[in-house]
């Protein structure tokens, strides 16, 4: 390595004694005013020389270094470009790091030597006023170091930033914060313009990723080292442990050397530099970098590395210690490049421009005015903005280019300051964010798994970014001490020692909570003692107003989220069940309703089965009366056997048999409809019973705010509060410590002094609900039943069941009809031997219909009974002659007398024909 570098050295001397040979520069630094001139050697004629202002603090690094890159990029142009006609003379002003000896070398240099641009000057803030000078006499300021964006805000087309604006690089800053999800952000800058110029662009980034500001540090550029310590204990007070840097390398180093005096430079800080530090670390005192800022991150301007820049250095490295012996390693840092860069663009503009004009329009000047009334207006000051913002070539950083008046922005590399330099641990870039090299696709989602950052205090985790008790300090929390509810929390007091033990649901919750997290945090609890008794006592806002006082640190227990507390103090996450109940006792069940069993039916479908039970023992009397016994014989019986018959089918119960196949028809139909009926109406009525049984006193608040019922709520609670909002009045609400208490009250009844509900939250009414389950029910209160159809009322109603009605009811008729077509059949000698009137015929009608119809089943069967008993049962011997229509073939035999002969002595009936091959089974079962 050693041995390759001298012959580079080497190549490098023959170069410069070539260049140097075509032009040369007189190079003047000092604490004088000094002026360098062009005295160009090969004296061609005609070339003509521009006046140009450079306005410098000579006395700094970036001054003196800056100056050397002008000249040699000046001598670097014109020797490579030797047919150029313009030749830049520079004039150079030392602005001694003050603003008024910078904006009085600005003016001297535009009124006296009619500069036709200025290269300077050096800080943002000597710049505000030489701007200004600028704008006014069209002379353009081109500015290589001037970095703070608020001198954009001063919008003079006349300022040229040869460098890049510090707010390109906030959001490269905000990315490494989200990267590692900090949440907080600490500004430490230096209080001037410089200083503040990036702090409003940076604080918009760091909120567009989640991140607060809960605090700047200004630090004076004049602060002594107390001060210093001073703000850097106030900064240890506080729980954020993510600094954001902002300053320059002098005042940097003071900070730094005092943050590891302090002990701020250990494990769990960060520290992040923006590029004012960074950008300048190699001219920085190495040994503070290697003692006072290991670990530290930092973001610095990316230049690529290429041959030319190589090349650079080195020729520069030589020239300046040929120059200055004095100055012993003198390191290049980017404002050289900046300047090397600025001072071409300025000589190609000049060329480009033409040099028809260069005078200056003096104004009139009378003997009194004062230099600002007679300094005069560049003729070609518009022109040269104009070449200046046309122009693009490749220098030094890469392209160069003026986007708006300021150099565009470019790439930035995150470094990490380890040992002497800073180690690059990755890049941003506007498009693709963090990336662990240029060529990589890894976005900043896998940035932090591929880096190795040593941290402060050599570690290699990422530091959290916060500390929740600095130095050490542990976390006073309140608990409620109460005297009820235990469940949740319980102080009990160890009286020997005057120690507590806190215990209960909401402990243990926070208790888990505080194991889940990834670090410790040392806590004590304070119990704080309700008193109880009056009104007056204290409250759960008076132990949250603790905590806004900064009394205590946190509470925890049973404290409710309400939107009036959220303004003062912060709330976690509810970890209960939200919302307010009732409790209210059920109605007394004993009181019931002697009339209740009429309730699961309306009135009409009472009304419309009782006149079906009675349709339908008059239908069964129509179709059994000629064949069947049963419905035959005095009215009263007929019509009793009727009844009897038809409402016994409600349970079943009907003992009479019927013989019409029509009856059977119709009475199988009403079997179902009384099946269906009389299911239904168990069903309704055992649901009925039950839900008056669970009828809660109140059902809403309306209701209850109208009864004029007193109310309970727990003492302490906002609750009570809330009731007030209702419109209750204090002399209906009573308070209450305890679920017992709340019981009593309730069971007491509001008219003997008690209360008819009782408000709470759910979990509090939950916990007297498990106790008291079978005598109280929970209402919500706070929220409504939500939507739902009105329906009038919950009895079984005509509409459920016309269907079945229906069927029944076609059934029946259609049995009589047919019953009537046969009947009329039958009878059909009557009609047509009848000759009288329509009433003789209905009457002779209903005289058939009126005696026995001997061809049924019924009376042959009787008849047949009769005849076997006689035989000894000898079923074969019972032969007939069958004979269907004896009727219709005897129409004449009289009814009566066939009465009087088929009567036997119990009264049954039986036909003198039958049919054996018909009986033989009934015979055997009736037997
Ligand atoms: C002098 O100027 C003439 C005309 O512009 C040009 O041709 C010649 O190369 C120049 N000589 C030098 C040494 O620059
Ligand atoms: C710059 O000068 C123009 C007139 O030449 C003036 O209108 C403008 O306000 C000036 N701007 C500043 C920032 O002084
Ligand atoms: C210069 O100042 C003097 C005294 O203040 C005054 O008399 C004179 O008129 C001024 N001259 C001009 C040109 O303003
Ligand atoms: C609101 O909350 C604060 C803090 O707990 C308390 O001091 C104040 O009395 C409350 N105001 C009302 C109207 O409840």
């Amino acid at each position: 390595m050693i041995p390759s570098r001298i012959s580079f050295d080497a190549e490098m001397l023959l170069f410069l004694a070539l260049s140097f040979s075509a032009v040369i520069v007189t190079f003047c630094v000092g604490p004088t005013l000094a002026v360098a001139q062009s005295s160009n050697n090969n004296n061609n004629a005609t070339t003509i020389p521009v006046n140009v202002g450079v306005v410098l603090d000579l006395e700094t690094w970036v001054g003196q270094m800056g100056l050397s890159c002008i000249t040699m990029s000046l001598s670097d142009f014109y020797s490579s470009n030797p047919s150029y006609k313009t030749r830049l003379v520079l004039n150079v002003r030392d602005s001694k790091r003050d603003e008024v000896a910078a904006a009085a070398a600005a003016l001297d240099l535009i009124k006296n030597e009619q500069v036709q641009a200025i290269i300077g000057p050096q800080g943002s803030m000597q710049a505000d006023f030489v701007i200004h000078l600028g704008n006014k006499s069209h002379v353009p300021i081109i500015s290589f170091s001037a970095t703070s964006p608020s001198l954009s805000s001063i919008r003079s087309s006349y300022f040229v930033r040869a460098a890049q604006n510090d707010s390109s690089q906030v959001n490269a800053i905000s990315t490494v914060i989200q990267a590692f999800g900090w949440k907080e952000a600490v500004l430490v800058y230096v209080d001037n313009k410089f200083g503040e110029g990036i702090i409003p662009s940076l604080t918009n980034a760091l909120e567009e990723v989640g991140t607060q500001v809960p605090y700047r540090s200004l630090i004076s550029p004049s602060a002594t080292d107390d001060q210093i310590l001073q703000e850097l204990y106030k900064l240890m007070t506080m729980q954020t442990r993510v600094f954001i840097v902002h300053m320059l390398p002098t005042l940097g180093s003071r900070l730094f050397a005092k943050a590891k005096e302090v002990g701020m430079m250990s494990e769990g800080y960060v520290w992040i530099l923006t590029n004012g530090i960074t950008d300048l670390l190699s001219s920085m005192d190495s040994s503070i970098v290697a003692s006072s800022m290991q670990g530290v991150l930092g973001i610095k301007t990316y230049i690529p590395d290429t041959p030319s820049l190589d090349n650079f250095m080195a020729r520069w490295k030589m020239k300046f210690q040929k120059e200055n012996p004095s100055i012993l390693n003198p390191t290049l840092n980017i404002f050289g490049y900046r300047a090397y860069d600025a001072a071409r663009a300025l000589a190609m503009a000049i060329e480009e421009m033409g040099t028809t004009n260069l005078t200056f329009q003096v104004m009139n000047a009378s003997t009194n005015a004062t230099d600002l009334d007679t300094i005069g207006v560049s003729q070609n000051g518009q022109k040269l903005l104009q070449e200046l913002a046309n122009m693009t070539f490749t220098g030094l950083t890469g392209n160069v280019r003026l986007v708006d008046g300021q150099l565009e922005s470019s790439m930035f590399q995150i470094v990490n300051i380890n040992g002497y330099a800073a180690r690059e641990i990755g890049f941003w870039t506007l498009e693709k964010g963090l990336l662990r090299d240029l060529y990589s696709f890894n976005t900043s989602k896998y940035f932090i798994n591929l880096i190795s950052i040593i941290w402060p205090g050599d570690s290699t985790s990422v530091p959290k970014g916060w500390e929740i008790s600095p130095n050490g300090k542990r976390l006073k929390i309140l608990v409620p001490k109460k005297d009820s509810f235990f469940q949740f929390v319980t102080v009990t007091q160890d009286p020997s020692r005057n120690t507590f033990q806190v215990t209960g649901y909401c402990i243990d919750i926070f208790q888990a909570v505080i194991e889940k997290l990834p670090y410790d945090v040392a806590y004590d609890f304070i119990p704080f003692f309700f008193t109880d008794g009056s009104s007056a006592g204290s409250t759960y806002n008076d132990m949250i107003d603790q905590v806004f006082y900064k009394n205590y640190d946190a509470v925890v227990g049973d404290t409710t989220i309400i939107a009036n507390r959220s303004l003062y103090v912060d709330f976690t996450l509810p970890y209960t069940e939200s919302g307010v109940a009732m409790l209210v006792p059920y109605k007394d069940s004993k009181s019931k309703n002697a009339w209740v069993f009429l309730k699961p039916l309306t009135w009409d479908l009472w009304l419309t089965t009782g006149c079906f039970f009675v349709f339908i023992a008059l239908v069964v009397w129509i179709l059994e009366h000629q064949i069947n016994e049963e419905f035959r014989g005095s009215i009263a019986h007929q019509v009793g056997t009727s009844f009897w018959f038809s409402f016994s089918t409600m349970v079943f119960a009907q003992r009479e048999r019927v013989f019409n196949n029509l009856t059977r028809f119709v009475v199988i139909m009403w079997f179902f409809v009384v099946l269906i009926l009389t299911q239904s109406y168990t069903a309704s009525l055992s649901s009925l019973l039950v839900v008056q049984n669970l009828q809660p006193t109140m059902t809403d608040m309306d209701q209850l705010l109208k009864s004029g019922e007193k109310v309970g709520y727990q003492h302490g609670s906002f609750i009570y509060g809330m009731l007030k909002q209702m419109k209750f009045d204090d002399s209906r609400l009573i308070y209450y410590h305890s679920p017992e208490e709340c019981d009593a009250l309730l069971s007491k009844g509001s008219a003997k002094g008690g209360i008819g509900a009782a408000f709470d939250e759910i979990p509090y009414i939950k916990l007297v609900f498990s106790q008291y389950c079978n005598k109280y029910t929970m209402i919500p209160t706070l929220k409504t039943a939500g939507f739902g159809f009105v329906i009038s009322s919950n009895s079984l109603d005509l509409d459920s069941f016309w269907g079945l009605f229906l069927i029944a009811g076609v059934a029946a008729v259609l049995a009589l009809l047919i019953f009537m077509v046969m009947f009329i059949n039958r009878n059909w000698h009557v009609i047509t031997s009848s000759s009288g009137s329509l009433w003789e015929i209905i009457v002779a009608l209903g005289r058939r219909f009126h005696q026995r119809d001997l061809n049924s089943h019924t009376f042959r069967k009787a008849k047949f009974r009769d005849r076997s008993m006689e035989d000894g049962g000898n079923k074969t011997a019972a032969v007939e002659t069958s004979e269907n229509n004896s009727f219709s073939s005897t129409p004449s035999s009289d009814s009566s007398q066939i009465d009087n002969v088929l009567t036997n002595e119990q009264g049954i009936p039986y036909a003198e024909q039958g049919r054996p091959n018909h009986v033989d089974e009934r015979c055997l079962e009736t037997a």
